[in-house]
Parts: C-alpha cells; sequence; structure tokens
C-alpha cells in the first residue's frame, strides 16, 4: 500500500520508516529541507535505536522524503499526520502545525480523483480531529469527509529510544475512524503486526492516549510522592514498590520514583487534559496534583544538597545525567535543568557530563563545562548529582575516588545503597 507521513519528528520518522519495513511504499514529507536531505541520504534526524539500519535498507527502494505536498498526495492512498503539536504558555496545545499541514492537505486532495484516507497521528486533544482537521480539510478540498474522502485518528505509544521496537511490537493497536471504511483501511496497513486491534470513533480513540499517557504520569508521581514518604521513615520504596508490583492489577512497571518525568510527552499530555477539563468545567484535581508533584520532585535534590553543604557559592558540582531518561539525547522538560539552574543562581561552578544529550544541553546552558568522561566530571568536585539512569553510571566506584568531597545525591537509584564504600557520603532521593 502506498502512504505519505507528514512530519519527520520522533513519531513521523519512525512511522514512515516502519511501515517501509513492514513492506508499503512510504513518502516523507517536511517542509524543513535539512530534514528532507537528512533521510534521503539515509540518515536518521533522531537517535532512535535501529532506526539508521532501517533507513538504509529502505530509502531509495520504498521510502524517500520530498517537501512537496502534491507530489505526496497524488502518489500515495494515506497520508498520516505526524506533526508536532508544543504546548502554548498555558499548557494548551498549539494546533498552528496541525492546522498548516491540514491546509496543505486539504489543497491537494480537491483535484485527486482516488479515495484518500487522513490519519491523524500527532497527539491531540479530545474533538480536535472532528472540530478542527475536518473543517479545514473540507474547506480547502471543497470535499465532504467520510463520502469523499477518509479520516482516521490512529494514537501511537511509542517510547523514545525504543520507538522502532515498540511500532513492532504494540501492546494494542487503537483506530479511531469517522466510518467503517476510514477503520478499515488503515488496519489492513497494520496487517503484518500481529496485536490486539481496537476500532472506535475518532474521539474515543484521541482520548484513550491521553489517559495512557496521564494515568503512566500519574503512577510515577504516586511513586514519587510515596518515595518522599518513605525518605522520612528511613524505608527504601524500591523495596516497597518491588512487591507492590507484584500484585498483578498493579504491574511492576512505572513505579520507580525519583527526580520526576520529563519528556515530550507526559508534561505536555496532561497539561493538556487539565487544560481540556478546566474548559469543560470540571476541575481535575488529581491531573493537577501529578503535575504539581513532578515540578517540586527535581528541587528535593537541592534540599539535600543544601543540609549537606553549608555554602553552594564556588563550590563545583557534578551533573551525571542530562537526558530527561536515558537512551535518547532529549532533553525536554529534563528534571537536570531546574537543578543547574538553582545551581548557576546560587554561584556553583557546574560539570556536566551525559554519554548523549550534552550537545542539545549546550543549546540551554552555554555557560557551564561539559566534559567527555565520567572522570573528568567527578575530579576535585564537592558533590555529584546521578540525574539519569545511564547504565554506565552503575559502575562508577573507582571514579568517585577522584572527588574533592565525595558526596553522592542519587536521584534516579542507579547505584545501589548496600555496595557503596564507607568513604562516600551517599544520599537517595526516596530511599
Ligand atoms: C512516553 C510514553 O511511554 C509513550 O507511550 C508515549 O507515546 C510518549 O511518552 P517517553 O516520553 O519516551 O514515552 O518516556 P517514558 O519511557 O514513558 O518515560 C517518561 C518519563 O517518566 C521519563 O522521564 C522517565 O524517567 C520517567 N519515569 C518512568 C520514572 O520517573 N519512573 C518510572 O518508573 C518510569
Amino acid at each position: 500500500m502506498k502512504l505519505s507521513v507528514i512530519g519527520t519528528g520522533y513519531v513521523g520518522t519512525v512511522t514512515a520508516a516502519c511501515f517501509a519495513e513492514l513492506g508499503h511504499e512510504v513518502i516523507c514529507v517536511d517542509t524543513d529541507e535539512k530534514k528532507v536531505d537528512m533521510i534521503n541520504s539515509r540518515q536518521a534526524p533522531i537517535i532512535e535505536d535501529g532506526l539508521d539500519e532501517i533507513l538504509k535498507r529502505n530509502v531509495g527502494v520504498s521510502l524517500h522524503a520530498t517537501n512537496n505536498y502534491e507530489e505526496a498526495v497524488r502518489n500515495t492512498d494515506f497520508s498520516f499526520i505526524c506533526v508536532g503539536t508544543p504546548s502554548d504558555i498555558d499548557g494548551n496545545i498549539d494546533l498552528q502545525p496541525l492546522k498548516n499541514a491540514c491546509r496543505c492537505l486539504g489543497t491537494n486532495l480537491r483535484n485527486k480523483k482516488k479515495y484518500h484516507c487522513v490519519v491523524v497521528k500527532s497527539t491531540v486533544v479530545p474533538k480536535t480531529t472532528e472540530d478542527v482537521v475536518i473543517p479545514i480539510i473540507e474547506k480547502e478540498s471543497g470535499k465532504s469527509a467520510g463520502s469523499e474522502f477518509g479520516v482516521s485518528m490512529n494514537p501511537e505509544f511509542l517510547r523514545e529510544g525504543k520507538a522502532v521496537y515498540d511500532f513492532m511490537n504494540p501492546d494494542k493497536i487503537v483506530i479511531g475512524g469517522i466510518d467503517k471504511r476510514s477503520q478499515l483501511c488503515v488496519k489492513e496497513l497494520y496487517d503484518k503486526i500481529d496485536t490486539n486491534v481496537s476500532i472506535t470513533d475518532l474521539k474515543t480513540a484521541e482520548m484513550i492516549k491521553y489517559v495512557n499517557n496521564s494515568f503512566l504520569a500519574t503512577k510515577v508521581s504516586f511513586a514519587n510522592e510515596i518515595g518522599n514518604i518513605c525518605k522520612l521513615m528511613g524505608i527504601n520504596t524500591y523495596e516497597v514498590m518491588e512487591q507492590v508490583g507484584k500484585d498483578f492489577r498493579i504491574s511492576p512497571h512505572f513505579l520507580r520514583s525519583g527526580a520526576g518525568f520529563g519528556g515530550s510527552c507526559f508534561p505536555k499530555d496532561v497539561r493538556a487534559l487539565i487544560g481540556k477539563s478546566i474548559e469543560l468545567g470540571y476541575d481535575p484535581k488529581i491531573l493537577q496534583s501529578v503535575i504539581e508533584l513532578n515540578e517540586k520532585q527535581p528541587l528535593k535534590v537541592i534540599d539535600i544538597l543544601k543540609k549537606k553543604m553549608n555554602k553552594l557559592e564556588g563550590t563545583q558540582i557534578t551533573v551525571l545525567g542530562l537526558a530527561f531518561k536515558s537512551g535518547t539525547d532529549d532533553i525536554r522538560e529534563s528534571s537536570s535543568i531546574p537543578i543547574i539552574n538553582y545551581l548557576l543562581e546560587k554561584g556553583a561552578y557546574v560539570v556536566a557530563y551525559d554519554p548523549l544529550a550534552m550537545n542539545n544541553m549546550r543549546n540551554v546552558f552555554s555557560n557551564i563545562r561539559y566534559t567527555s568522561t565520567i572522570e573528568e566530571a567527578l575530579e576535585n568536585s564537592d558533590a555529584c548529582l546521578l540525574m539519569t539512569d545511564w547504565d554506565e553510571f552503575r559502575e562508577i566506584d573507582n571514579e568517585l575516588n577522584l572527588m574533592k568531597r565525595k558526596l553522592v545525591i542519587d536521584a534516579r537509584y542507579v547505584l545501589n545503597p548496600n555496595d557503596i564504600k564507607a568513604d562516600i557520603k551517599y544520599e537517595g532521593l526516596c530511599w
């Protein structure tokens, strides 16, 4: 089957590459020439496990990129909208990129005779496909949704760093559609994937995505709250959650407490659901607490640091881990950001190391020192803050000896508290 993918960010690039790998003919569309050129020269515009190999196999064979909507719409039967939906200053999602994509699709559908199905994959608040996407495309194309073109909403549940694996091995596929024809033709695209496929209406599919992410974010904030209480009682919350997670009704996942959740999805999606609820006259207390607790959680690291050190001015603090989680170079909403801000404000000298995310962090902080090894980062430091759970941070016993004062604050349970040497002052965030 032939499909186009609008937007070559995390979701768009992975979707396009994986559909090509499944045997479809795929055209990526982006207005950014640089990204188009990168894909056409078989380079992934993002760091994602397994993506480079898929691009190498498929670009020039069943996959190519263009900035030309007309070419993409004319030569394919489906267009997946995968543009970003960033938050505006009030936390509501900014629909401009989505509206632009809809206008371009609509204009190019005007003269197309063959049936074409528009599939929204971008995360949008319930009813956006009905109230925003369909009216724009109908206006620009002069056609009616359902009878003259198909409309579907097919949310993604891809974790950064594991997105290719998640696309190929999903727990579920949700396909919302304006009618049976739209639902069934999108379902066919996934025929080679063996999983549970649910067919819904458009707004239910949109809601499933928000609830999925909001529930996981709630689990993390709940785990952090329990961790904060455990800390006050000298209990290791990880031991507690290991047992609690054995209850099949709870499951062991997303119970790791630490410095809070970040990334491009959880904070934005929970805030958008809060914004929508308030707009509807409902006060979403649980969701608001999830965000409130998450915003305060990184500062718990600072509370511990302040208790251990008389003053921060003039001290050297090492931050190990800048990415919002391991396995990615993404620093969006990373809990390291408020911490580095605070340290700089107090006059500390910050040295940072991350295996992948230093380049991205340079755009946020040009005034801290980045090192190419863990050793360099720890040399002569007064404290080390472990902010991301990279595997390479688990074996840093010898490197810790390079520090001036051996204070380690572990915000992600990277080190095993039972293995810490006697001369290291170790403090866990929630244990
Ligand atoms: C998430 C969803 O998992 C995915 O389905 C969705 O489509 C996009 O958003 P991602 O943002 O890549 O994926 O990150 P994820 O692995 O879910 O972790 C989110 C955040 O929660 C990270 O900051 C992580 O460190 C934190 N987290 C996760 C915890 O603090 N504790 C946990 O137990 C699990």
